[in-house]
């Protein structure tokens, strides 16, 4: 299939343009202007935030953390389910009276969210003073649009036209030492349940030598994690070759020179190869990790999820990975109360949770999503089903956390040391290859162990974290 790929032009007549204009206001005024990015959820929407943040500031904004000085705001929105809707249209909201203080400033709406054009019609009438709304492949035209706005045009509201690759975005990076990189776009799938594929397009690869490049890059700059990208990284490059998989792409990735963790999100259990398992097994780079969405334990379910797969072949996936890794940390994705689900069908979900044994799972309530078929079946499940059951695998999930943590007593994990807790600044925090959270007394150790991998003891555990002592 023809791909199409777009080369971010970093000198365009727009870039320059807004770059004169904010060194004009820099020089009278004595201030540079500021941009503010907000992102709502998944990697993919952080790594696209990182390359919102790059353009904002190739613009000649400076990046700030709050959006009351901003002369910029991007929301960056998710519409996995309603909740992550409903907060970014309550913090639009209150930019209201941001723009009623400065009417120079410019408000931008993108993601998943204004991918959908119900929401892009809400933001047109209900949201006036929003100038900008696209949707989630349109970054690389941001220049041209906040440009246009700046001018005298219009409100720029647009449907992403075509779902093209952009290369050579600039990207700030929120991390000196965690790095994102897409490997690809997009999602085929069409999961009954999901919006994905209808806001971010079917699966598209970016050419595997730009991907070398830029770990390569990455590598060399002295980043320690990476973590590859995608909706279902192990369709990757099926797009654009016959004979280069995800598994090829990971094993020449791996052999690139540095101190780093080769991390990968996400898998889809129809598409984990023997292969996949073999090239992580015989290279050490790459995380003893495997994020490996179930969904749901129930045979019917899966089918009603349009998943492509049942409990026997998701268990001889797992049976592989340890056979091959016996350390291997395996998470996982729960939806609890998808429509027509059963108490046997959430009962099967319990019994997989426990013959699995995972490490750490996601759960999330099932929320119908607008445009999705699952969203029109006339088998909702209560509101207070769906709390009562997502109770009960929570309270499980966390007695097999901590069954799973305390295993790891006596060993010695490699860790990548973060700083400075987020709750308790006097607490130090890392994490190990497969995203363990270890605490730790800074005690014995400096700022310049920060973004560093260090052997660690592992002394005490519980369902949350690992401690060192
Ligand atoms: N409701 C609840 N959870 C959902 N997910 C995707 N769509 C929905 C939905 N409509 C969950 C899936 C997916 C994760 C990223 O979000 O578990 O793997
Ligand atoms: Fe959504 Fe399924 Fe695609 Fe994942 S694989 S993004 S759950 S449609």
């Amino acid at each position: 299939m023809e791909q199409n790929f777009i080369f971010f032009d970093k000198d365009s007549e727009y870039i320059k343009r807004i770059q004169n204009e904010n060194y004009i206001y820099e020089k009278e005024h004595s201030i540079k202007r500021f941009g503010f990015v907000l992102t709502f959820g998944c990697q993919q929407n952080e790594a696209d935030g990182e390359k919102i943040g790059g353009i904002l500031r190739l613009l000649g904004y400076e990046l700030t953390d709050s959006p009351d000085n901003a002369d910029i705001i991007v929301v960056n929105t998710c519409a996995i389910r309603a909740h992550a809707e409903e907060k970014a249209l309550s913090i639009i909201g209150q930019y209201k009276h941001l723009k009623a203080k400065n009417s120079n400033l410019i408000i931008v709406i993108c993601g998943c969210m204004t991918a959908q054009e119900s929401r892009r019609n809400d933001i047109k009438f209900k949201y006036p003073y929003v100038d900008i709304a696209i949707g989630t492949s349109s970054l690389h035209r941001l220049p041209e649009l906040i440009c246009k706005r700046r001018g005298i045009e219009r409100r720029q509201i647009l449907a992403d036209e075509d779902y093209s690759i952009a290369e050579n975005l600039p990207v700030v990076r929120e991390s000196g030492f965690r790095a994102w990189v897409s490997i690809m776009y997009g999602c085929n799938n069409f999961c009954s349940y999901c919006i994905v594929p209808y806001v971010r397009g079917r699966e598209r690869s970016r050419k595997k030598e730009e991907i070398i490049a830029e770990v390569h890059s990455l590598a060399k700059e002295g980043y320690k994690d990476i973590t590859l990208l995608g909706q279902n990284v192990n369709s990757y490059g099926k797009d654009l070759y016959t004979d280069y998989a995800f598994a090829d792409l990971l094993s020449d990735l791996a052999s690139i020179d540095g101190d780093f963790i080769l991390k990968f999100m996400t898998s889809h259990p129809k598409d984990a190869s023997d292969k996949l398992i073999d090239v992580m097994s015989k290279n050490t780079k790459i995380a003893r990790h495997f994020h490996l969405p179930l969904q749901s334990g129930s045979d019917k379910v899966l089918k009603e999820m349009n998943r492509h797969y049942d409990r026997e072949r998701y268990i001889s996936i797992v049976r592989k990975l340890r056979e091959k890794m016996p350390d291997i940390a395996i998470t996982s994705d729960i939806i609890v109360g998808f429509p027509g689900e059963t108490d046997e069908d959430f009962e099967a979900t319990l019994e997989m949770l426990e013959k699995v044994e995972f490490d750490m799972i996601y759960s999330f309530i099932y929320s119908p999503r607008n445009g999705t078929p699952a969203a029109k079946f006339d088998t909702q499940i209560a509101q207070e089903i769906k709390s009562e059951r997502f109770d009960r695998l929570l309270k499980l999930q966390n007695e097999i956390s901590r069954k799973k943590n305390q295993r790891h007593v006596g060993e010695t994990l490699r860790v990548l040391i973060d700083g400075k807790s987020k709750n308790n600044d006097s607490v130090w925090c890392g994490r190990t290859e497969a995203n363990k959270i270890v605490l730790f007394d800074p005690d014995g150790f400096s700022e310049k162990d920060i973004g560093t991998i260090k052997e660690m003891k592992i002394k005490r555990a519980d369902t949350f974290a690992l401690y060192i002592k």
